[in-house]
């Protein structure tokens, strides 16, 4: 369990209750997606929640009552008068020198101002902006004296009458990924430390990341194909040792932690190039992040296959229009499954993203999308189809019998005969990754 963050006395989602076991409720969510496109296309109002580009979000998480909030709130502020440490001194003195001019409207999020108990951490640059809040640089100090540099997720509060819907909307999902994210430690997993809570915002504080997505990396290699010989997608190297990395992350989750990540996509998959240069000659370190649609398994199938209009996700369909529509995805439409488009779909299953992670597969070695047309309409037709171009598959660079059979193990139509995250690890194309150990017992 992740020690620092369950002794912060400040973490407020460790006094919160949400039962592991409890299955949200989901809300209907319109979602069209019609093109596959960088983080940096989501850019939106920090309280919108309306891009087209961004996954979709069930909510149900428990929420923290008003008068609560002002209660810890106000505990909060009170322990930032207490006495200081030299590195908090430090800090602070770095905090004020570092503004010259105010800006005019000041905001507790803005860069240089500080958060955490005893003003812990100094918000630095802006590193993503998204439509649930924003991603900043946070420097600390050890109690050593030695500067760290990490990352925090920043979802502000309503502060108007006409925010509050959105704004109340975005704290349940966070509080939500929290509960869910909280519990997570493995070295292909993004790493939460702490969590705040102000009158202002939720600060989020988590590792910080140097070297983009893998989203980054395909369109990277998209760019230099004709230098490849025309051969598309990553090296083979790099390829197997990304899917691996995530295979294992996915194993962890879905073994170890009963947990189902409902997102998985090129965008969520971090890669750390801030390790030591033989592993960035390797690619760095994957990093799977966003728990925001994630959930733990229950372990109770009759429960689980809720129907759609119980979990609120899509509203009451008369029995002969039941055909499946981009507004029903859960996640992101070029990732579902045909089974996550359907209106029976069990909704926290671990094939879903067992399939997901085919469709990454393919993107690494391809540089495209298995199933993507510029109508979501038609994209639905390509998934229920599971039909995919195999051929391109095999001309790619990093293109086999190997990785054809692994992906078809995880694009297979039925959940039935599709593979499971153990059956991944043993597949012949990881053969000789992570120490040579197969069959999904550790190592990983
Ligand atoms: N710890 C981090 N360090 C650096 N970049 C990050 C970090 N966390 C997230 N990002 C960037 O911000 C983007 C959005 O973060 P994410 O948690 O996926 O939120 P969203 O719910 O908006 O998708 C990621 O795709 C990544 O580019
Ligand atoms: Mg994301």
């Amino acid at each position: 369990m992740n020690s620092a963050m369950t002794s912060s006395a400040d973490s407020i989602l460790s006094k919160l209750t949400v039962s592991p076991q409890t299955i949200q409720e989901g809300k209907r969510a319109e979602h069209s997606l019609d093109n596959i496109s960088s983080p940096l296309a989501e850019i939106t109002s920090p309280l919108s929640r309306n891009s087209s580009t961004r996954s979709m979000r069930v909510t149900g998480a428990r929420r923290i009552p008003n008068a609560e909030r002002e209660r810890r709130s106000s505990r909060r502020s009170a322990s930032a008068t207490t006495s200081m440490s030299p590195a908090q001194a430090f800090l602070l003195s770095w905090n004020r020198e570092g503004i010259t001019a105010e800006p005019a409207q000041e905001r507790p999020d803005d860069e240089g101002k500080s958060f955490g108990s005893k003003t812990k951490y100094i918000i630095g640059r802006t590193i993503n902006q998204g439509g649930f809040g924003v991603i900043k640089e946070a420097h600390t100090m050890t109690d050593s004296g030695q500067k760290l540099v990490l990352a925090v997720k920043i979802v502000r509060k309503a502060v108007t009458e006409g925010e509050s819907a959105d704004g109340d909307k975005l704290h349940q999902d966070l509080e939500h990924e929290v509960s869910v994210w909280r519990w997570l430690e493995h070295p292909h997993i993004l790493r939460l430390h702490e969590v705040y809570e102000s009158e202002f915002a939720t600060f989020c504080v988590m590792d910080l990341n140097v070297g983009g997505t893998l989203f980054d990396e395909v369109r990277k290699c998209r760019a230099s194909a004709a230098q490849n010989d025309g051969r598309k997608g990553l090296k083979p190297k790099l390829a197997r040792s990304y899917a691996y990395q995530l295979a294992s992350a996915l194993r962890y989750l879905h073994q170890d932690m009963r947990v189902c990540h409902r997102d998985v996509k090129l965008e969520n998959c971090l890669i750390d190039m801030s390790v030591a240069a033989a592993e960035r000659e390797e690619g760095g370190n994957l990093r799977l992040c966003d728990f925001g649609l994630a959930d733990f398994l229950h372990s109770d199938s009759t429960v689980d296959e809720v129907s759609p209009e119980r979990s609120g996700i899509a509203p009451p369909t008369p029995a002969h229009s039941r055909h499946p529509t981009t507004s029903s995805v859960i996640g992101t439409l070029e990732y579902a499954s045909p089974r996550g488009l359907s209106v029976n779909r069990k909704l926290f299953e671990t094939a879903g993203d067992v399939w997901a992670f085919g469709v990454i597969v393919y993107a690494l070695c391809t540089g495209e999308l298995p199933f993507r047309h510029p109508m979501p309409a038609k994209t639905v037709e390509l998934i229920l189809q599971a039909e995919w171009d195999d051929g391109a598959l095999k001309r790619a660079a990093a293109g086999s019998d190997a990785v054809i059979e692994l992906v078809q193990g995880c694009l297979e139509r039925e959940i039935g005969g599709r593979w499971t995250v153990g059956e991944v690890l043993g597949s012949v194309w990881f053969e000789g990754c992570g120490g040579g150990r197969r069959g999904g017992e550790g190592g990983w």
